[in-house]
């Protein structure tokens, strides 16, 4: 590895301090990085059947190597410590766990005991997330998401996983980003498992939603002291014209659907009447039943905010090309939004990444003030970025090192951009980057990266790029640029 001191990344000012309560840390995901998808005995996700989709995943890859990280594990965690990360987000894999859906696996569930020890032997906090979008293709065969018995056997899995790890691991997470499990899983069918149905993609929605009611309760009720919370992945949406009613109806939809469907059942105990409305008009609805909302709302500890950029929307087409992140799958399109037509994105001239994704560090700054004042300060509960992070075209030299300027510079503004938030009075304790190691990018394989460390696929080897060494100065130096 090669040990370069970054240069200053265009952060001409003096180095800015990080406020003391702000954790760094990386984030990563099972299916993503550990490889080893047989072995143990795990059985398919719907990640494995899904990949073997022709024309589902970029290349017709999979996660069946990924990272190795399944045995190269020791080594991750010897270079999180030699980056000085304080706490390591990961998620456990229910089909290794649970390779049926509904019995454990002592196999699977010693990995993370391993893993786990391994991070508390060097010093970094553990934070697990229980559904990072690998559930077994065994449940997928009875229905997945959209079926409600599915919400039940999460809080199960969620049992299991705490009778081997609750005594090592204080912060646990439910769902990460269920906004993607149900609308790119079951509508759009860019992601596992592939469906493209409105009524089933709602149905998913709201049974990932009590999933994490009910699996919240259940960990409550076996330690009342742990640190439960839920990822979501948020936006921001602008209107393209602020005095355009069409273009404020497209952004308060565009919100409805992807952000306040998720936020107003767990802080308010309710789906957002507009929201309902959209649905009803388009012959769509949420399958609540009774007692359903109290159990979404049960009171949670941390919200994680996963963000990577907003969107300017309107009811017109833009004259140029939208933006577009979809990946190129050779499969039929459909957009991820229920109550989503009749609305456009326009490019808005700012720098993007190789997912075409804008580059919108205000945004993040707005978002977390604005989830503080409506959401999660009236409720008690504290904030985490636990993901926020870039794609972009690495180029590595000849040992490998890649010089990725661009990366670093994206770490930087977007730690600055957390910090004006604290600065405003926003109680966030935490910050992410996605990723630890380039990885297995869903859809689009392992073609977009966006590790801190590059992974050479063919030697396995890994190499701290120039965004790593940045991010590790940060962190010894607790300022937002060294
Ligand atoms: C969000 C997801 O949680 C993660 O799995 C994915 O790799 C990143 N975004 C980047 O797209």
């Amino acid at each position: 590895m090669t040990a370069t001191t970054p240069a200053p990344t265009g952060a001409s000012a003096a180095a800015r301090p990080l406020p003391p309560q702000l954790l760094l840390g990386v984030a990563t995901a099972a299916y993503q990085i550990e490889g080893a998808t047989h072995r143990d005995g795990r059985a398919d996700s719907i990640w494995d059947a899904f990949s073997r989709i022709p024309g589902a995943v970029v290349g017709g890859e999979s996660g069946e190597r990924a990272c190795e990280h399944y045995d190269r594990y020791r080594d991750d965690v010897a270079l999180m410590r030699e980056l000085g990360v304080q706490v390591y987000r990961f998620s456990t894999s229910w089909a290794r766990v649970q390779p049926d859906g509904r019995t454990a696996n002592p196999a699977g569930l010693d990995f993370y005991r391993r893993l786990t020890d391994e991070l508390l032997a060097a010093g970094i906090t553990p934070w697990l997330t229980l559904y990072h979008w690998d559930l077994p293709q065994a449940l997928q065969e009875v229905g997945g998401w959209p079926e409600r018995d599915t919400a039940l056997r999460f809080a199960d899995y969620a049992a299991d996983v705490h009778a081997a790890l609750g005594d090592r691991i204080h912060h646990w997470t439910t769902l990460n980003e269920p906004w993607c499990s149900a609308f790119l899983g079951y509508l759009s069918g860019e992601h596992a498992p592939g469906e493209q149905n409105p009524q089933r993609a709602l149905d998913a929605a709201h049974h990932l939603l009590l999933g994490h009611g009910l699996a919240t309760q259940r960990l409550r009720s076996l330690d009342a002291s742990l640190d439960l919370g839920i990822t979501l992945n948020m936006t921001v949406a602008d209107p393209v014209d602020p005095h355009d009613p069409a273009d404020l109806d497209a952004a308060r939809r565009i919100d409805a659907q992807h952000n306040r469907l998720f936020l107003d059942p767990i802080f308010r105990g309710a789906y957002p009447a507009d929201l309902l409305d959209d649905l009803a008009a388009r012959g769509l609805h949420l399958p609540v039943q009774e007692g359903d909302l109290a159990a979404i709302a049960t009171p949670i500890d941390a919200l994680g905010v996963n963000y990577y950029h907003g969107d300017a929307v309107s009811a017109h087409p833009p004259a140029a090309a939208p933006l577009s992140s979809a990946a190129p799958s050779e499969r039929p399109k459909r957009s991820p939004f229920p109550a989503g037509d009749g609305i456009f994105t326009h490019p808005r001239g700012l720098p993007v990444t190789a997912m075409g994704w804008e580059v919108q560090p205000e945004g993040l700054t707005r978002l977390l003030r604005r989830i503080d004042a409506e959401y999660t300060r009236p409720a008690g509960v504290v904030l985490y970025v636990t993901e926020n992070g870039a794609a972009y075209t690495d180029v590595p030299d000849a040992e490998g090192f890649v010089d990725d300027i661009e990366r670093a510079e994206f770490v930087r503004l977007h730690v600055d951009a957390v910090v004006d938030a604290i600065e405003a009075g926003v109680d966030v304790r935490g910050y992410f980057y996605w990723s630890l190691l380039d990885n297995f990018e869903w859809a689009w394989g392992y073609d977009k990266r966006f590790g801190l460390v590059r992974v050479d696929y063919d030697s396995q080897s890994r190499t701290v790029k120039r965004s790593g060494r940045l991010y590790q100065a940060m962190i010894a130096g607790r300022s937002v640029a060294p």
